[in-house]
């Protein structure tokens, strides 16, 4: 049987993480800078996102702002018939006049993340802008049946094959003057992790915390090997990833005290789409690429998620965890530490 994380694991855990919110909450009840006002944004009109995890929290609001910015928005999303028809009811009444659909993916299924890429492709849609925002936190333990474990399944390697499988349509939508972005919502707790190479999956030893943590390390790392990777090939895409502040949204439902302190304490979901809308069409980001951004700057990651060992090993690890579900003839390389 798997063991679990001990109650001193736990407990410091919390005590990290309590400090990493409290500061955050701080620096952005008393320090917030001025949101989207006064920036600069790349076209936008006609363009076209894709977004997952957008029919609630930050990724509703998001998919709001970029429509609001003429942008057609495709959402993928693992909600019911219903529920979908809903939220999209409510965006179209609000932007009449973009395009805007909601497709099923379970992203915990690999198998459901490559019908979905392919159904993007023959959709013959253009992509602009992809945003890899859909996560689950702190979740009980479940190895899924592709044998992947929950966190490191829906967070990190379903991004990592959907941005795979829509690279050829990412790669023909940008161009020298306007490229194409890749966005990931990773997090501030990136920097109390390290990666457990012996146990990607958590196969002997699982700690709810540690799991999403090092989900949230592996993105920051995909980020800067992938950035690399597409400027090496003179690729007009760029790859950013953000942290969206300390957002109230369904994320902490594994969180008992987050329903009495979080209406009071966090943001609302508009700010954190207010980082993830900077980090996707800001101009002032148009020359960089590879950065972590929070509050609508660029800000050093942690050191451990800046190793280039480290990052070709999970580079690595991560297209050989995927290579199930890739073509036999596969144009990413083992290396990108060059
Ligand atoms: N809120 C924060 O304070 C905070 C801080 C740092 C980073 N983040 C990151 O921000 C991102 C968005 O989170 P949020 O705060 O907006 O939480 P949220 O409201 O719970 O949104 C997460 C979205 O992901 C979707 N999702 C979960 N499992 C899925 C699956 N198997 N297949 C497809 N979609 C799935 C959810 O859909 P269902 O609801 O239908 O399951 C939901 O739409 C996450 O990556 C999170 O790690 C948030």
């Amino acid at each position: 049987m798997v063991s679990q994380c001990n109650f001193s694991e736990i407990i410091s855990l919390y005590i990290f993480s309590a400090w990493y919110w409290l500061v955050e909450c701080l620096n952005r009840l008393f320090f917030l800078k001025s949101g989207l006002s006064g920036q600069v944004f790349m076209r936008c009109e006609g363009r076209t996102a894709l977004i997952t995890g957008g029919t609630t929290g930050i990724g509703f609001e998001t998919a709001k702002k970029l429509l609001s910015f003429g942008m057609n928005v495709i959402i993928g999303s693992n909600s019911s018939a219903a529920e979908s028809e809903k939220c999209l009811q409510l965006l179209r009444s609000l932007y009449p006049k973009c395009k805007v659909e909601i497709w099923y993916v379970d992203l915990s299924s690999m198998e459901s993340v490559k019908a979905f890429a392919e159904k993007y492709i023959h959709s013959g849609l253009p992509l602009h802008v992809l945003i890899n925002n859909a996560g689950i936190m702190f979740a009980p333990y479940k190895i899924t049946e592709e044998g992947l474990e929950s966190h490191m399944a829906v967070n990190y390697f379903s991004h990592c094959l959907l941005t795979k499988l829509l690279l050829p349509c990412i790669k023909k939508s940008g161009n020298p003057k306007c490229k194409a972005r890749i966005i990931n919502v990773s997090s501030c707790l990136h920097f109390l992790s390290q990666i457990n190479f012996h146990d990607l999956n958590s196969v002997y030893d699982y700690c709810p915390h540690q799991s999403y943590m090092q989900s949230k390390l592996c993105q920051v790392m995909f980020t800067r090997s992938l950035n690399r990777f597409l400027k090496n090939s003179n690729c007009p895409v760029l790859v950013h990833c953000i942290h969206p502040g300390v957002i109230n949204t369904n994320l902490y439902k594994y969180v008992w005290w987050a329903k009495y302190l979080a209406p009071i304490f966090f943001q609302k979901p508009e700010i954190g789409a207010e980082v993830a809308v900077y980090a996707a069409l800001s101009a002032e980001l148009e020359s960089k690429g590879g950065k972590y951004i929070e509050e609508y700057s660029e800000v050093k990651p942690s050191k451990y998620s800046k190793d280039r060992e480290m990052q070709s090993r999970l580079w690595n690890e991560t297209w050989k965890t995927l290579q199930p579900w890739l073509d036999e003839v596969d144009d990413i390389p083992s290396d990108t530490s060059e």
